[in-house]
């Protein structure tokens, strides 16, 4: 046999058995440089065709080397990487038998507590709870509360703007609005509704850019303050205890007529005075007052024949002054420590 053709074959045989040595992936990969690649060996038998008297016995010999080697090399590739993947899914095998870990109840937010504690009590006197919507228009926010565009009050509740029209909105008081222009034939409402409110106003202890608030509307034949003083006097006493009472003072809302401030009695000192209520035996917990007429017409009630009285109530507030939390950020945060001991009753 021609000597340049037992050198394709024993090229064949050395590539064979050095693939046999190969232990792992870069062994492989200087394997296939050293043979298979574009300037490996076996291809590099070509280039001595021009030498070989008989050319197809040589070129035989070269295509089963390379043929041969490359598929022993692709087997060979196979195999490891198999390997690879066992040595992986033993080293991540998962221990069933191992206890897992501990899933801690989850614990209620004291303003959750607040609203859900304030909606059963109202729900209990016949109210609905009505969904506002966070985004409102500058005529249910304002303008039907009797709050036109020039209205100084407008200056406390700046608010986030979406172009003239539409603003987050700065009270649940709009939600009054659009319950009374809902109600088809005017009948008598009863309602409750809770949600987020937003004003420009500097984040610190006691104030938050958003914060929640529990709206209140009675709209009847007959209502009268005294209607009211007994539903917040029933209020003050749930939330704070048995022994409050309630004292109204005048205040101003432009939506309101006459508008009152509400203090309870303090829940901390019995009255007498304390850093709580800064000496003064009373804690203020909400605005409220008779809907003003002219909320009423606007909102298509007929004020002769119908009244009202409407309440707002700050959540945090009341959560704050409740469990005795000494910073509103407290609430927002939903840090377990500050939760755990929150529950639903
Ligand atoms: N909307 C008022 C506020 O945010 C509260 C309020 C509600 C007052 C209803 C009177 C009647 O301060």
């Amino acid at each position: 046999m021609e000597e340049i053709v037992t050198k394709a074959l024993s090229l064949r045989i050395e590539a064979l058995e050095a693939l046999s040595h190969v232990q792992d992936e870069k062994g492989l990969e200087e394997f296939y440089v050293q043979y298979l690649a574009k300037k490996g060996l076996i291809p590099g038998l070509m280039t001595l065709m021009r030498e070989a008297q008989d050319k197809a016995a040589f070129g035989a010999a070269v295509n089963s080397a390379r043929t041969d080697v490359t598929a022993k090399y692709e087997e060979k590739k196979q195999v490891l990487a198999k390997a690879k993947l066992e040595a992986k899914l033993a080293s991540e095998r998962i221990d069933l038998t191992l206890p897992g870990q501990p899933c801690l109840p989850g614990r209620v937010n004291p303003y959750r507590l607040v609203i859900d504690e304030v909606v059963d009590l109202f729900l209990d006197m016949g109210y609905e709870v009505c969904e506002g919507r966070d985004v409102e228009t500058d005529k249910f926010n304002f303008e039907l509360l009797n709050v036109p565009k020039d209205h100084p009050s407008r200056d406390m509740q700046d608010t986030f703007y979406f172009g003239d029209d539409y603003l987050l909105r700065t009270q649940t008081s709009a939600a009054q609005a659009h319950k009374m222009l809902e109600m088809e034939r005017k009948r008598p409402i009863r309602m409750i509704a809770p949600g987020k409110a937003y004003r420009r106003d500097d984040d610190d202890m006691t104030h938050s850019h958003q914060f929640a608030q529990i709206e209140g509307l009675v709209v009847d034949k007959g209502i009268s303050l005294a209607h009211l003083k007994a539903t917040l006097e029933l209020f003050a006493k749930k939330m704070f205890g048995e022994k409050r009472e309630i004292r109204l003072r005048s205040s101003y809302f432009p939506f309101t007529e006459p508008s009152v401030e509400v203090d309870v009695s303090c829940f901390n000192c019995g009255g007498k005075g304390c850093a709580m209520c800064k000496g003064t035996g009373w804690i203020e917990i909400l605005g409220a007052g008779m809907v003003n007429p002219r909320v009423l017409e606007a909102c298509g009630y007929d004020p002769e024949e119908y009244s009202g009285f409407a309440f707002g109530v700050g959540v945090e507030r009341v959560a704050m002054l409740r469990y005795g939390i000494d910073d509103i950020r407290r609430i927002y945060q939903n840090d377990f420590r500050f939760l755990k001991p929150f529950s639903i009753k």
